[in-house]
């Protein structure tokens, strides 16, 4: 090898590894908005892995229903809220959709005017590899039945834990990032979610991953937003958006190792293992029973309804 060549690599070895390593600035590499979404995501008409009451549908239902809207700038992603279903029959049409590219240490902004709200809802922004665990998950914005805060959890396979104090301004549900239960950081901002969030117009959910760690932040609507969040600038450096919501540090956790290429998923499910959950849907104040609730009840589930304003992936 040529002394200026192996030079230059060592250069550029030495900022692969340190930059991600301490965040910093990143430059757009996706910009998505209204029908930008078509493009940009798939309709995953699957069997919902988590047993929700759950019809997910194919894209050419999702437009005849308008379950998937697009105009201007807004892309919106609803349940069907028409059909009172039969109990032998299948669940409610929604909509799972699976971003075409994938991703690895970036920094991605979803800008949300409206989430899905109502008893027995559980809608999910979130991050998965293949052949899960073992690739990780990374749950940006998840929470069921209007219940408290917006919840960011990781899930990896078996040696990922994370420490009990962190720089982080949500509070610790879990330090064990192995499977179902994962680790989670429930926010502390009230509009985080559901409700409340929809009331204030939404807000920004950013995720930065590194090789050495993983964050999640909240800026609600109207709140101190970074400037270069609310523009959607060409580039952001995160090093200024303050403390997060969640942070994953790399203590006794490779992030490296427990997380590889992802895709983005954005599904709205209903009961299932989380929501449906009979301590969890007994707690909420939600009537009746989960199934029972999203089978009788459609118009309940009017505002079950995602608005993006955008997505932005930095890299
Ligand atoms: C489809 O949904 C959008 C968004 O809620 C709404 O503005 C539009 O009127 C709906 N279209 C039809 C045909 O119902
Ligand atoms: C979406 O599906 C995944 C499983 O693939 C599950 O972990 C998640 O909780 C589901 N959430 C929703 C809202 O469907």
């Amino acid at each position: 090898m040529v002394p200026g060549f192996s030079a230059l690599l060592h250069a550029l070895l030495a900022l692969a590894c340190v930059s991600p390593a301490l965040g910093g600035t990143y430059s757009r590499t996706d910009s998505v908005s209204g029908s930008g979404f078509l493009d940009a995501f798939s309709y995953e008409a699957i069997p919902d892995p988590t047993h929700g009451r759950v019809n997910y549908v194919d894209a050419g239902t999702a437009r005849s229903q308008n379950l998937t809207f697009a105009s201007g700038n807004s892309f919106v992603l609803r349940a069907d809220s028409r059909t009172r279903l039969n109990p032998s029959g299948p669940g409610r049409n929604s909509v799972r959709l699976l971003s075409r590219k994938q991703y690895t240490t970036a920094v991605m902004v979803f800008d949300i005017r409206h989430m899905p709200e109502g008893c027995g809802t559980w809608p999910a922004v979130w991050t998965v590899g293949a052949d899960w665990p073992n690739q990780g998950e990374v749950d940006i914005l998840e929470g069921v039945n209007d219940q408290g805060t917006n919840q960011a959890t990781l899930h990896t396979s078996a040696g990922c834990t994370m420490p009990n104090s962190r720089a982080e301004t949500g509070t610790v549900v879990g330090n064990d990032c192995q499977g179902n239960n994962g680790c989670g950081v429930k926010f502390r901002e009230g509009n985080s979610y559901g409700p409340s969030l929809n009331r204030n117009g939404g807000g920004w959910f950013a995720m930065e991953r590194t090789n050495s760690f993983i964050k999640v932040w909240f800026f609600p609507r109207g709140g101190n937003v970074p400037s270069d969040v609310s523009s959607g600038a060409s580039s952001v450096n995160t090093d200024n958006w303050g403390t997060p919501g969640a942070f994953f540090p790399d203590n006794s956790c490779s992030i490296s190792n427990k997380f590889g290429p992802h895709n983005i998923v954005i599904n709205l499910t209903f009961c299932g293992d989380f929501a449906g959950n009979s301590a969890v849907y007994g707690s909420s104040g939600c009537p009746s029973t989960c199934v029972d609730f999203v089978n009788n009840n459609p118009s309940a589930f009017t505002n079950a309804f995602f608005d993006f304003a955008g997505l932005r992936v930095y890299t």
